[in-house]
């Protein structure tokens, strides 16, 4: 359907060093092949289907009613619209509750879906999880800070980590998570200057998202990005659409803006 671009996919090494070299590495969500195919054009170095299709596309108040054959759905869909970015898709809640359905939901992702790795959140227990799919050749990216699908836990969407128990305790989660095998980590919603720290600790690259400019890249989803997700925007957007001339353009603006080190500013972060 989509004509391929001259440029090789990414991998997961050109990712880690992209850390190394200290490049920026830009990520947005998609969950369509249209979409992805722009996101392609636009240079994005990395596509997230994130459960966040569950509010934004699906418009339920939270991610927790997205199913595994939603997921995989959506991140066939992208698949076939990239032809360079590299593929995250996440795994839903409950859909890695323990090491069987891990293992099951995860290969659905990879073999029907086509993502080269997947994405879950949390600490604790989901080491566990995170270390079988690693050693069985299935890449994670972990996913702290504000994690949506504990939100019956923490009781809103608030910004993580701001007490020392609070940040001490997520710098060690980050620790676990990476010594448990995780090769990319998402922090949401944390202060800028932990999410710093946490940075530089880990060897693995750290995407973040409401999560300040010291990490070693971001995340936005699309819709928030395109100024379109109903509602009050979150203070760690930003409607790129606003002045561009097109999808592409808006895309473009949000990649140059990261890779320059100028998204997020201090009026994103916390
Ligand atoms: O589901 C999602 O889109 C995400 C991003 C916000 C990181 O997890």
């Amino acid at each position: 359907m989509y004509a391929k671009s001259a440029a090789a996919p990414l991998t997961l090494p050109d990712l880690h060093r992209r850390k190394r070299d200290g490049e920026k590495i830009v990520c947005v969500t998609a969950y369509e092949a249209s979409i992805a195919a722009r996101v392609d054009e636009a240079g994005v170095d990395l596509v997230l289907v994130g459960d966040s299709l569950g509010m934004v596309v699906q418009g339920h108040a939270s991610t927790l009613p997205v199913t595994m054959d939603a997921m995989v759905y959506h991140t066939a869909c992208v698949a076939r619209g990239l032809r360079r970015a590299f593929l995250v898709a996440d795994l839903p809640f409950m859909a890695f509750r323990d090491v069987p359905t891990a293992f099951a939901n995860a290969t659905r992702l990879v073999a029907e879906g086509g993502a080269a790795m997947v994405k879950l959140e949390g600490a604790d227990w989901v080491c566990e999880i995170i270390s079988a799919l690693t050693s069985r050749e299935i890449p994670v990216c972990a996913h702290l800070g504000l994690t949506p699908q504990s939100i019956n836990r923490l009781g809103g969407y608030r910004v993580q980590g701001r007490e020392t128990e609070a940040a001490e305790r997520l710098r060690a989660d980050a620790r676990a998570v990476q010594d448990a095998g995780a090769q990319l980590l998402v922090l949401e919603c944390v202060p800028s200057a932990l999410a710093q720290a946490i940075t530089r600790e880990l060897h693995i690259p750290v995407i973040g998202i409401g999560a300040g400019v010291d990490c070693d890249g971001q995340v936005l989803v699309m819709h928030d990005l395109l100024g379109i997700t109903p509602g009050k925007r979150p203070r760690f957007s930003k409607d790129f659409l606003a002045g561009s001339a097109s999808v592409v353009d808006a895309i473009a603006a949000y990649a140059r803006a990261v890779r320059a080190g100028e998204f997020p500013g201090p009026e994103h972060s916390y």
